[in-house]
Protein backbone atom coordinates (compact mmCIF):
# COMPACT_ATOMS: atom_id res chain seq x y z
CA UNK A 1 0.00 0.00 0.00
CA UNK A 2 1.45 2.97 -0.97
CA UNK A 3 -0.13 5.89 1.33
CA UNK A 4 -0.61 4.28 5.12
CA UNK A 5 -3.23 5.23 7.32
CA UNK A 6 -1.23 6.27 10.84
CA UNK A 7 -2.81 4.51 13.61
CA UNK A 8 -5.62 6.78 15.56
CA UNK A 9 -3.28 8.82 18.45
CA UNK A 10 -5.66 7.39 21.10
CA UNK A 11 -8.26 4.60 21.78
CA UNK A 12 -11.38 4.99 19.75
CA UNK A 13 -13.55 6.08 22.73
CA UNK A 14 -10.83 8.22 24.50
CA UNK A 15 -12.83 11.50 23.31
CA UNK A 16 -15.93 10.62 24.67
CA UNK A 17 -17.97 12.87 25.74
CA UNK A 18 -16.94 14.70 22.77
CA UNK A 19 -17.99 11.77 20.38
CA UNK A 20 -18.70 8.07 21.13
CA UNK A 21 -16.94 4.80 20.46
CA UNK A 22 -19.40 4.59 17.74
CA UNK A 23 -18.58 8.16 16.44
CA UNK A 24 -14.60 7.71 16.16
CA UNK A 25 -15.09 3.97 14.66
CA UNK A 26 -16.89 5.43 11.72
CA UNK A 27 -15.16 8.44 11.30
CA UNK A 28 -11.55 6.68 12.04
CA UNK A 29 -12.18 2.98 10.51
CA UNK A 30 -14.78 3.83 7.53
CA UNK A 31 -14.20 7.19 6.38
CA UNK A 32 -10.72 8.36 6.95
CA UNK A 33 -9.90 4.45 5.76
CA UNK A 34 -11.65 5.06 3.05
CA UNK A 35 -9.70 8.21 2.03
CA UNK A 36 -6.65 6.25 1.54
CA UNK A 37 -7.89 3.10 -0.14
CA UNK A 38 -9.46 5.26 -2.96
CA UNK A 39 -6.17 7.48 -3.12
CA UNK A 40 -3.93 4.64 -3.58
CA UNK A 41 -6.18 2.78 -6.22
CA UNK A 42 -5.98 6.12 -8.01
CA UNK A 43 -2.31 6.93 -8.16
CA UNK A 44 -1.47 3.06 -8.47
CA UNK A 45 1.49 2.85 -11.00
CA UNK A 46 0.90 7.21 -11.38
CA UNK A 47 4.12 9.75 -10.69
CA UNK A 48 1.65 10.42 -7.34
CA UNK A 49 2.22 7.05 -6.09
CA UNK A 50 6.52 8.53 -5.36
CA UNK A 51 5.45 11.42 -3.51
CA UNK A 52 4.83 12.50 -0.30
CA UNK A 53 1.26 12.83 1.37
CA UNK A 54 1.89 16.48 1.13
CA UNK A 55 3.39 16.54 -1.89
CA UNK A 56 0.08 15.35 -3.52
CA UNK A 57 -2.13 17.54 -1.67
CA UNK A 58 -0.13 20.54 -3.08
CA UNK A 59 0.13 19.52 -6.56
CA UNK A 60 -3.14 17.18 -7.61
CA UNK A 61 -6.20 17.80 -8.58
CA UNK A 62 -9.63 16.32 -9.02
CA UNK A 63 -9.86 13.11 -7.69
CA UNK A 64 -6.95 12.72 -6.52
CA UNK A 65 -6.22 15.84 -4.47
CA UNK A 66 -9.89 14.97 -3.17
CA UNK A 67 -8.74 11.60 -1.61
CA UNK A 68 -5.17 12.95 -0.25
CA UNK A 69 -6.53 15.95 1.20
CA UNK A 70 -9.11 14.41 3.17
CA UNK A 71 -6.54 11.87 4.16
CA UNK A 72 -4.22 14.56 4.80
CA UNK A 73 -7.26 16.25 7.15
CA UNK A 74 -8.23 13.99 9.66
CA UNK A 75 -4.78 13.01 10.30
CA UNK A 76 -3.96 16.44 11.28
CA UNK A 77 -7.30 16.61 12.73
CA UNK A 78 -6.96 13.49 15.27
CA UNK A 79 -3.52 15.21 16.21
CA UNK A 80 -5.44 18.51 17.38
CA UNK A 81 -7.55 16.49 20.03
CA UNK A 82 -6.33 14.69 23.19
CA UNK A 83 -8.26 13.12 25.70
CA UNK A 84 -6.68 15.27 28.45
CA UNK A 85 -7.10 18.50 25.99
CA UNK A 86 -9.17 22.11 26.74
CA UNK A 87 -8.33 24.89 28.57
CA UNK A 88 -6.47 27.72 26.14
CA UNK A 89 -3.20 27.38 24.87
CA UNK A 90 0.01 28.87 26.71
CA UNK A 91 3.21 31.09 25.08
CA UNK A 92 3.94 31.67 22.00
CA UNK A 93 0.34 30.70 20.57
CA UNK A 94 -1.63 32.53 22.61
CA UNK A 95 0.64 35.62 22.13
CA UNK A 96 -0.13 35.03 18.31
CA UNK A 97 -3.70 34.46 18.93
CA UNK A 98 -4.15 37.87 21.28
CA UNK A 99 -1.93 39.83 18.54
CA UNK A 100 -4.36 38.56 15.81
CA UNK A 101 -7.82 38.51 17.70
CA UNK A 102 -7.56 40.19 20.69
CA UNK A 103 -8.45 38.35 23.67
CA UNK A 104 -8.74 34.04 23.49
CA UNK A 105 -12.58 34.02 23.94
CA UNK A 106 -12.95 36.86 20.61
CA UNK A 107 -11.03 33.86 18.59
CA UNK A 108 -12.85 31.10 20.31
CA UNK A 109 -15.95 33.06 19.12
CA UNK A 110 -14.69 33.99 15.72
CA UNK A 111 -13.82 30.10 15.39
CA UNK A 112 -16.64 28.28 16.09
CA UNK A 113 -19.16 30.97 14.05
CA UNK A 114 -17.21 30.31 10.73
CA UNK A 115 -17.33 26.60 11.71
CA UNK A 116 -20.76 26.77 12.46
CA UNK A 117 -21.57 28.68 8.82
CA UNK A 118 -19.62 26.94 6.95
CA UNK A 119 -22.17 25.97 4.38
CA UNK A 120 -22.52 22.15 3.17
CA UNK A 121 -19.48 19.99 3.87
CA UNK A 122 -15.88 21.65 5.14
CA UNK A 123 -13.04 22.34 7.34
CA UNK A 124 -12.91 24.85 9.73
CA UNK A 125 -8.69 26.14 9.93
CA UNK A 126 -6.30 28.57 12.30
CA UNK A 127 -3.99 29.13 9.69
CA UNK A 128 -0.66 30.96 9.43
CA UNK A 129 0.42 32.77 6.59
CA UNK A 130 4.35 33.12 6.33
CA UNK A 131 5.61 35.84 8.21
CA UNK A 132 3.30 33.67 11.32
CA UNK A 133 0.04 35.76 11.28
CA UNK A 134 -2.83 34.06 12.01
CA UNK A 135 -6.22 33.64 9.97
CA UNK A 136 -9.39 31.64 10.63
CA UNK A 137 -10.44 29.45 7.17
CA UNK A 138 -13.48 28.36 6.57
CA UNK A 139 -12.68 25.95 3.73
CA UNK A 140 -15.25 23.77 1.48
CA UNK A 141 -15.01 20.08 1.30
CA UNK A 142 -11.28 18.99 1.34
CA UNK A 143 -9.60 22.07 1.17
CA UNK A 144 -6.77 23.22 2.78
CA UNK A 145 -4.80 25.93 4.04
CA UNK A 146 -2.00 23.70 2.21
CA UNK A 147 -3.23 24.59 -1.49
CA UNK A 148 -3.20 28.32 0.11
CA UNK A 149 0.60 28.69 1.03
CA UNK A 150 -0.76 28.96 4.46
CA UNK A 151 0.38 26.23 7.26
CA UNK A 152 -2.26 24.60 9.18
CA UNK A 153 -2.30 24.62 13.00
CA UNK A 154 -5.74 23.91 14.03
CA UNK A 155 -8.61 22.44 12.55
CA UNK A 156 -12.05 21.24 13.15
CA UNK A 157 -13.94 18.45 10.21
CA UNK A 158 -17.42 19.57 10.05
CA UNK A 159 -19.11 17.50 7.14
CA UNK A 160 -21.46 15.66 8.66
CA UNK A 161 -20.11 12.35 8.94
CA UNK A 162 -18.10 13.63 11.81
CA UNK A 163 -20.68 14.37 14.13
CA UNK A 164 -24.00 12.84 13.39
CA UNK A 165 -23.89 9.78 15.20
CA UNK A 166 -23.52 11.49 17.73
CA UNK A 167 -25.12 15.07 17.86
CA UNK A 168 -27.76 14.55 14.88
CA UNK A 169 -28.01 17.74 13.09
CA UNK A 170 -26.88 19.73 15.95
CA UNK A 171 -23.52 21.16 14.61
CA UNK A 172 -23.01 23.97 16.88
CA UNK A 173 -22.97 21.17 19.96
CA UNK A 174 -20.39 19.67 18.44
CA UNK A 175 -18.46 22.44 18.20
CA UNK A 176 -18.96 23.95 21.30
CA UNK A 177 -17.30 20.84 22.72
CA UNK A 178 -15.04 20.55 20.42
CA UNK A 179 -13.20 22.97 22.87
CA UNK A 180 -13.02 20.21 25.62
CA UNK A 181 -10.40 18.19 23.49
CA UNK A 182 -8.19 20.53 22.08
CA UNK A 183 -4.61 19.30 22.12
CA UNK A 184 -2.88 22.61 22.70
CA UNK A 185 0.83 21.28 22.99
CA UNK A 186 0.15 19.48 19.21
CA UNK A 187 -1.51 22.81 18.28
CA UNK A 188 1.66 25.12 19.57
FE1 LIG B 1 -14.30 13.60 8.51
Amino acid sequence: MTFKQPDLPYDLKALHPFVSEEQMDYHYNKHHAAYFKNLNRLVEGKPESKLSLDEVVKNASGGVFNNAAQAWNHTFFWDCMHPSGGGKPQGDLMSAIERDFGKFEEFKEKFSNAAATLFGSGWAWLAADAKGKLEIMPLSNADTPLKHGKTPILTLDVWEHAYYIDYRNKRPDFIEQFWDVIHWNFVD
